[in-house]
């Protein structure tokens, strides 16, 4: 087995922020190179990482890198992820897997041809609360799953990436939808046991369509319905136009049961405050008064979990399980384009995705 894991990460912002704290509570993540275009120094002064590139491919060229994370904009995770492939490194591709399906497939099978690993970023996937949720379903505690409820918001994009139809493959639905629909597949269709097999989806225009974010070209509203070949329903929703801190909730209703989870707002801590004090929870735009900070919102919202289960496959020389690889990535990407096209021809669109 090998001693470590050596990695390199593509990107120097908020997910490789959270992608470098994840590694450094690993005891066998090595975090050897950053490669990014800016905020390179100080990220590696913060991350004590040896190794700076403002060229991703001098990083996969001169260290000898067992794992890449991609944390650049969605519409590079493709060129990126298939250079990662071709050095011969196992992958971890931040979500959306790609901004096309067609893209997604590709990057798939490529890693597939490569013999690399393809670990696709879910986290929810890995949020302790989502999991304990998972858990009671499997052992029956709500009977039979028959409808799931949702969603991620907040109040809008922190990244100039994500605000371009062009560099993120659409908007709201894209960015903050793409994460209930991974996790419903992997709740009601794990390993494609359960394909989904209708799709609707409604959205804002983008730009002066938009509720509130003008200067979005993808939409900043949008709703999406999942409905699964052994019947049950999903109701997904992504929006920008919910202020307060980010609003990640879900909620199963089964014949026997209810589980209601609250990713964000759940925290054992209620907090009073006049003068407001540093952080609270993503997305919050005030700390005075009553509010909920998270203890440890890394860990809620699954990047903990995530990066370890990535680092112990490498480390054991294990294949990722569906929900954390290349299959679930391309089928969200895919149940997202579906709901693009409900969208635009306003009918409900067929297929089998999963
Ligand atoms: N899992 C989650 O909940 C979650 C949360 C936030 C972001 N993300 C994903 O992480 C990815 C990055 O998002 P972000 O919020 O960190 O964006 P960001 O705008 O904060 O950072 C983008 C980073 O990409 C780097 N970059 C841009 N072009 C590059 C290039 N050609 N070569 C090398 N580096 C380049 C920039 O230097 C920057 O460090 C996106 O795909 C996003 O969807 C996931």
């Amino acid at each position: 087995m090998k001693e470590s894991v050596r990695i390199g990460i593509v990107g120097s912002k908020f997910a490789a922020d959270f992608h470098a704290d994840s590694y450094r509570r690993h005891p066998r993540a090595e975090l050897v190179a950053v490669a990014a275009i800016d905020n390179l120094e100080p990220f590696a002064k913060t991350w004590n990482i040896p190794a700076t590139y403002s060229d991703y491919r001098r990083m996969l060229s001169e260290e000898q890198l067992d794992l890449v994370s991609v944390c650049v904009p969605n519409f590079l995770h493709a060129e990126v992820t298939l250079a990662a492939a071709e050095a011969g490194c196992d992958i971890l591709c931040e979500k959306p897997l790609a901004t096309t399906s067609a893209d997604a497939r590709g990057m798939r099978d490529t890693c597939r041809k490569r013999g690399v690993r393809l670990f696709y970023g879910e986290d929810w996937c890995f949020s302790p609360a989502l999991r304990r949720a998972r858990e009671i379903v499997e052992e029956g505690g709500i009977g039979r799953p028959l409808y799931i409820k949702a969603k991620e918001c907040h109040n809008g994009t922190h990244s100039p990436f994500a605000k371009d139809k062009r560099t993120c493959g659409g908007g709201s639905l894209v960015h903050l939808g793409i994460h209930p629909v991974g996790w419903a597949l992997h709740l009601l269709g794990d390993s494609g046991a359960n394909k989904v097999v209708e799709v609707v989806g409604l959205c804002t225009g983008g730009l002066n369509d938009n509720f509130v974010h003008h200067d979005n070209s993808g939409e900043d509203f949008g709703l999406g319905v999942m409905h699964f070949e052994n019947g049950e329903y999903c109701l997904v929703e992504g929006n920008y136009i919910t202020i307060g801190g980010m609003d990640d909730k879900v909620e199963i209703y089964g014949t026997e049961g209810v589980i209601k989870t609250d990713l964000t707002f759940g925290s054992p801590l209620s907090v009073y405050s006049r003068p407001g004090y540093e952080y609270c929870i993503e997305k919050a735009e005030t700390t005075a008064g009553w509010t909920r900070p998270a203890v440890d919102e890394f860990l809620n919202l699954g990047y903990v979990d995530e990066l370890a289960y990535v680092v112990n496959c490498i480390l054991e020389n294990r294949a990722p399980d569906y929900w954390a690889g290349g299959d679930l990535g391309v089928a969200c990407i895919e149940i997202i384009e579906a709901m693009y096209q409900s969208n635009t021809t306003r009918k409900a669109v067929q297929g089998r995705w999963g």
